[in-house]
């Protein structure tokens, strides 16, 4: 399949969930008001890939980014309810120590690049649909 339907309904606050789209995981979450305080106070830090978080979500609360550590390809850990990973907030690859934010950018650690947001639309206000 090319592209991957997702149901956000079931998906609280705080959570995000890992779903496969052409065979790569794509990672779901739902964020909460402090998450994206946290992404959008962030764009005036200093990024290696400067990226403004409203530029990486098409609904605040929701971010969508693919699941692939650009450094050498890993899986990053993300969270579960309440448990982010790494320094950021967001997501911590254990092959080598990167570490992602909230909006899934590149903060710390040997990846170049931020995490990739895939094409994807809403297909009703709890529905997406990637590819
Ligand atoms: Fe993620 Fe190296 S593959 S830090």
């Amino acid at each position: 399949l090319s592209t991957t339907d997702v149901d956000l309904a079931a998906i609280q606050p705080g959570q995000a969930i890992t779903v496969v789209w052409q065979g790569k995981p794509v990672f779901v979450r739902h964020r909460t008001e402090e998450d994206i305080a946290l992404a959008t106070k962030d764009d005036s830090a200093e990024l290696r890939d400067k990226m403004a978080d409203a530029t990486r979500v098409q609904k605040p609360e929701w971010l969508i980014v693919v699941g692939v550590c650009t450094h050498l390809g890993c899986v990053p850990l993300g969270q579960k309810a309440g448990d982010p990973k790494g320094d950021f907030g967001g997501w911590f690859c254990p092959c080598h120590g990167s570490h992602y934010d909230t909006s899934g950018r590149i903060r710390k650690g040997p990846a170049p690049l931020n995490l990739p947001v895939p094409k994807y639309s809403f297909t009703s206000d709890t529905t997406i649909r990637i590819g």
